[in-house]
This record gives structure tokens, C-alpha cells and sequence, in this order.
């Protein structure tokens, strides 16, 4: 069975760095045979989350449409910028939302399979915000893989055409997709 993986940036910004390592990544999960779809946390048009409004009017449709994307996939690939030593909150409003149940529709996070990638223009390539997220996933039931990267550098990290400058970047990315796909079981 192919394994079908979810790739999602903490950035939706133009140019976004964290953009281009997803993409990168993706690349490599397609040529090793993965099924992949690139999400755009921006198109969901989530509210910050409120509890008033999700008592008064249940999960927005961009909220559904995050959960079942989820529950559609064996595995998450990650990429998030490193926001004051953090990972973004346009990422963290998003699984927070995700997480929410719902009448037969329980939160989709529960056995699956997330890798963990990080970029920055700075020195420390993002690193400060994947222990956070790594402690966040695996409290909501995700088994994070132990490899992950974080790419310093980063406006600089990439030619014209998406892909990694630097040989070494592009075999540690190898290596976390690769962990990633072999980490997933499939039934
Ligand atoms: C609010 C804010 C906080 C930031 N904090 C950090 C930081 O702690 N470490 C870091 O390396 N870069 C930090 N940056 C710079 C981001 O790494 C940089 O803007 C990066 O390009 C964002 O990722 P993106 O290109 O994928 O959107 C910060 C940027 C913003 C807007």
C-alpha cells in the first residue's frame, strides 16, 4: 500500500523558507514513492481559536477540512520558523483547532507518524522551536520520529529551482524523510 503523507508549513508567507525545505522534502517523499499533499495552513482561513465561538457555532469548515486531511494520511511531515524560540502560531492555532473533537469525528492525531523539520535565515536554522513542537505533537498521540533537521542559513540555502545547494543538507533531509516513510505502518 502507498503510504499517503501530509506536508504542512508553519509559514504561508511568500518566499517562506519553511516553504521551500516542505517542498524539498516533499520532493524526496515522491521519488521514494509517497503519496503527498502540500497543505496551505492560509487557505483554511481559521479564526484564532475561541471557545465561545466553537460552543456557539462548532468547528469552522477550514477546521474540518484540517481534520479529515489528517485523518486521510498515515504521516505528517512538519516544517516549521522558530518564532522567539518557538514554532509559529499560525501552526499551533491550527492543531489546536484540529484537536478539537466533535460528535463521531474524535481528534485525527492519535497514531500517526510526524517528522520534524525547521529553517531559518539565522545561525541556529529554527532548531529552538522543534523541541516544543516535539513535546506538543507527542502529547496529542503523534509518534515523532528521533531524526530531524533544522536548516541555518536558509535564505541562501536554495538555487532558483527549490533544490538544496549544499550536498550534506540534502542527504540529512534524506535521511529524515526516509526515517519518516519507514517509521510508518501500514496494516
Ligand atoms: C515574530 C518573529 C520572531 C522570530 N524569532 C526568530 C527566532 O527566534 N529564531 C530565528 O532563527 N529566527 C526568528 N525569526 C526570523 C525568522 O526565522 C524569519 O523571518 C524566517 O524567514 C521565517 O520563516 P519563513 O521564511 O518560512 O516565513 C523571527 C521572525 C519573526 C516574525
Amino acid at each position: 500500500m502507498t503510504i499517503r503523507l501530509l506536508a504542512i508549513s508553519g509559514s504561508s508567507r511568500q518566499g517562506s523558507v519553511n516553504t521551500r525545505l516542505r517542498d524539498a522534502a516533499v520532493s524526496i517523499a515522491r521519488r521514494h514513492s509517497a503519496e503527498v499533499r502540500a497543505l496551505d495552513l492560509r487557505e483554511l482561513d481559521l479564526p484564532l481559536y475561541d471557545g465561545d465561538s466553537e460552543a456557539a457555532t462548532g468547528l469552522p469548515e477550514g477546521c474540518l477540512r484540517l481534520k479529515q486531511a489528517i485523518r486521510d494520511h498515515h504521516a505528517l511531515l512538519v516544517v516549521s520558523p522558530e518564532y522567539n524560540g518557538f514554532f509559529t502560531p499560525l501552526l499551533k492555532n491550527a492543531i489546536d483547532w484540529a484537536t478539537r473533537p466533535q460528535e463521531g469525528y474524535p481528534s485525527p492525531f492519535p497514531g500517526k507518524v510526524a517528522a520534524l523539520l525547521a529553517a531559518s535565515p539565522g545561525a541556529l536554522g529554527g532548531i529552538r522551536g522543534l523541541p516544543a513542537l516535539r513535546v506538543l505533537l507527542s502529547g496529542i498521540g503523534v509518534l515523532v520520529t528521533p531524526s530531524q533537521m533544522s536548516l541555518p542559513l536558509a535564505n541562501k540555502a536554495f538555487d532558483e529551482n527549490g533544490n538544496l545547494i549544499n550536498p550534506q543538507h540534502q542527504k540529512m533531509l534524506e535521511g529524515v524523510v526516509v526515517e519518516l516513510l519507514k517509521t510508518v505502518r501500514i496494516d
